[in-house]
């Protein structure tokens, strides 16, 4: 046995590597990020979200076929079983990421695939759940306002259906095409803390709605996707560009933290908030609301000292006000990073289990040793 004080520890797993990747590529200190090789600028400038679906699972982008194809499989599989509705309006009372991951629990109940854990099979669950997502979000939402559920849109591409379904109305194209970019920034970001838990589920031999429901689960913590939401409360709380230098001082005088700031690997700024700010200016303007874009700036100003600690915005900075401006209510924010994302983890579930090794790593035990066994009747 190690003794105790011997064990190298790695608290947090931080810069552990605990397997190779061909999914993503990060380097936290130039702010660069790779989707299997490609640049996140020429992904977010060019592509579609379901081409990024494809890049994900497939390893290449897609010609204009196989873009057809993918695109016609997500839009088959939108609608939701009755059963899946059925659980939605039983937990309407929950948080949405709570309704969300228990819908999608629950579709595992009507997936005929289910036990297949064979990387058609889980290509194949990855695209359905990918489509299912903004639906159970966009449902739940409606039944919360009182509203009747929209049918899905099989005109419209992803993005722009799930606004769609949300609202009612055909989303402007400019809008849909935001919330597009979004999804394509949120899609893949390699080990984090959910494709990490999802990947322990899969290293277990667990099925791809096992590893997906604990994506989301793990996602919903603030210190990972819950920061867009504590960042559009934070701009509220600020209300107006002037007192952000003064609340930014206050907060961190008191131990506190700005979210939207800091990331375990980026040490400058997150190259996909680089899109996130310029496209919130700009549909601040367009919406007649740049208030919201002032005062988020304002507290980036303020934060610019930090940026030499490596305390730079991260992805959530700006997506809040964008989510906002988009009318969508703020605890449905942490929802669309999941819809996002739901590529990402499927395609780290595929390379888990094309190389599986049981996840289980060890704790190093600090409490005592051998204790005299007291019979409850004899415990004091
Ligand atoms: N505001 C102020 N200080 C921050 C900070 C923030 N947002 N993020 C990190 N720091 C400081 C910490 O106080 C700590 O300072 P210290 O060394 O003087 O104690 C130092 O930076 C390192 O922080 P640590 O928590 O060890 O870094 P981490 O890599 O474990 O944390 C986060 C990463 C994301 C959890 C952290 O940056 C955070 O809490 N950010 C706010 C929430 C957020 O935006 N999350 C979304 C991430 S995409």
């Amino acid at each position: 046995m190690v003794e105790a004080e011997k064990i190298q520890l790695h608290r947090g797993l931080r810069d552990v590597y605990i397997d190779r990747t061909r999914t993503s590529f990060i380097d936290g200190r130039e702010g660069k990020l790779l989707y299997r090789g490609y640049n996140i600028h020429d992904l977010a400038e060019n592509s579609t979200f379901e081409e990024i679906v494809y890049l994900l699972l497939y390893g290449v982008l897609p010609t204009r076929a196989q873009l057809d194809q993918i695109d016609g499989e997500l839009k088959a599989s939108r609608k939701l079983p009755p059963e899946v509705s059925e659980v939605i309006r039983i937990t309407k009372n929950a948080h949405p990421m709570d309704v969300l991951r228990t819908a999608i629990s629950a579709l595992s109940t009507t997936d005929s695939n289910i036990r297949d854990n064979s990387r058609e099979a889980i290509l194949r669950k990855g695209i359905r759940l990918t489509a299912a997502a903004p639906t159970i979000v966009a449902t739940h939402a409606r039944i919360c306002a009182g509203k009747k559920p929209v049918e899905p849109n099989p005109e419209l591409g992803h993005a722009g259906n799930f606004l769609y379904m949300h609202t009612g109305q055909v989303p402007h194209p400019e809008d849909a095409s935001l919330m597009d970019k979004d999804f394509v920034l949120h899609a893949e970001h390699g080990i984090n803390a959910s494709a990490f838990a999802a990947r322990v589920a899969a290293s277990t031999e667990a099925d791809l709605h096992c590893a997906i429901t604990t994506g989301v689960a793990v996602l919903k913590g603030p210190a990972h996707g819950g920061a867009a939401e504590s960042v559009m409360h934070m701009a509220e709380e600020i209300g107006s560009a002037e007192n952000a230098a003064a609340y930014v001082q206050n907060r961190l005088k008191s131990g506190g933290r700005i979210v939207g700031f800091g990331h375990r690997v980026y040490k400058t700024t997150d190259p996909r908030a680089v899109h996130l700010r310029e496209d919130a200016r700009r549909l601040g303007e367009r919406k007649g609301h740049p208030e919201w874009f002032a005062i988020l700036q304002a507290v980036s100003n303020a934060m610019e000292p930090y940026a030499k600690r490596g305390i730079c915005q991260n992805v959530d900075f700006w997506s809040g006000a964008i989510y906002h401006l988009l009318g969508i209510p703020t605890d449905l924010f942490i929802c669309i990073f999941a819809m996002g994302r739901i590529p990402g983890w499927t395609a780290q579930v595929m390379e888990q289990a094309e190389n599986n090794i049981l996840l289980r790593p060890m704790l190093a035990y600090e409490g005592p040793m051998d204790l005299p066994y007291v019979p409850i009747e004899k415990r004091g």
